[in-house]
């Protein structure tokens, strides 16, 4: 199995991911840490807590790490996942603790002890991920490779151009995509292919048990903001396509290219510039997904809800 470390910010979308990195066995979780962005920091760690709790996700620790961006305030996606960031089912006390450690030191301890190269799967804004690597420079030995979920080669969602977990911290994905590390980049691209349709719904629906009830619950409320704020016919299940990455590397098709974040564009800020056609001469940084295994996705996302244990 591949030792994994889920960096997020539950997040609909994330706790599917969540759900999917914690029950496939190709995944070996080591640790959940948790960034400010689709909501505060307080609420995306307790929605970590919540999911792991009502999935029985019990061995795994979490940490909660950056409650803002490198530079500048925090932008929250309220209008898309709710006040809680994760709205739609209630949920109970969390029974599932946090972490005494800060989100750092919990990657530093995991990176330090695994004797395997860890890979880092992060389906926030890159705020931690970027503390990490200024913090601890020496440790990036110890990754083997990042698969994020942010970006897009053209088209952004949360402005014309810019992609939300970009859009919120420009300057920490700036520093993941100059980091040197192999990075595969799973943007709107291929997400927004993930569709969770009524068909998908429909088969998560028959599964028949609690946690199934709780997805549907989630994507239904998810379905609402999407059709409401961009017309969506269903919503796209972003996250979990990074780990499903991870899972299985055939579920995407990726092309190598030079990526670089604008950072000071005046309409642009937050935009992933994907040099498709190497007309900068810049040498390629990462492997950007351009194309998804709509089926297999899905098979893997269910099998995952049906696998999770439910205490
Ligand atoms: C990304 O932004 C968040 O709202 C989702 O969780 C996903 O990580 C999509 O742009
Ligand atoms: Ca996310």
């Amino acid at each position: 199995a591949v030792p994994v470390i889920l960096d997020c910010d539950p997040g609909h979308d994330d706790a599917l991911a969540i759900l999917l990195a914690a029950a496939n066995e190709a995944v070996d979780l080591l640790g959940i840490t948790v960034v400010a962005g689709n909501q505060t920091l307080e609420r995306t760690t307790l929605n970590a807590r919540r999911i792991c709790s009502v999935a029985g996700i019990t061995g795994v620790p979490i940490a909660a790490g950056r409650d803002r961006p490198l530079r500048g305030e925090l932008l929250v996606a309220a209008e898309v996942h709710g006040e809680s960031g994760l709205d739609g089912p209630s949920f109970g006390e969390p029974t599932v603790p946090l972490d005494p450690r800060g989100a750092l030191e919990l990657t530093r301890d995991l990176l330090r002890a695994n004797g395997k190269p860890v890979t880092i799967i992060a389906t926030g804004p890159l705020t931690n991920l970027a503390t990490l690597l200024l913090a601890y420079p020496e440790l990036s030995v110890h990754i083997g490779r990042i698969v994020l979920m942010g970006g897009s080669t053209g088209r952004g969602n949360m402005a014309p151009l810019a992609e939300f977990n970009v859009l919120v911290d420009p300057e920490a994905a700036d520093v993941v995509f100059r980091s040197g590390l192999p990075i595969t980049m799973c943007g709107l691209d291929v997400t927004h292919q993930a569709l969770a349709t009524e068909q998908v719904c429909g088969r998560i629906a028959a599964l028949g048990t609690p946690l199934a009830r709780l997805c549907v619950q989630l994507l239904t409320f998810f379905a609402g903001t999407y059709r409401e704020l961009w017309g969506f016919s269903a919503p796209p299940l972003h996250d979990p396509v990074a780990v499903a990455a991870v899972i299985d590397p055939s579920v995407i098709a990726t092309v190598r290219a030079p990526v670089a974040v604008e950072l000071t564009g005046t309409h642009t800020r937050g935009a992933t510039v994907v040099d498709l056609d190497g007309r900068t001469g810049a040498p390629p940084n990462a492997e950007v997904a351009i194309g998804l295994d709509v089926d297999r996705f899905w098979d893997l996302v269910v099998a995952a809800i049906a696998a999770s244990a439910v205490p």
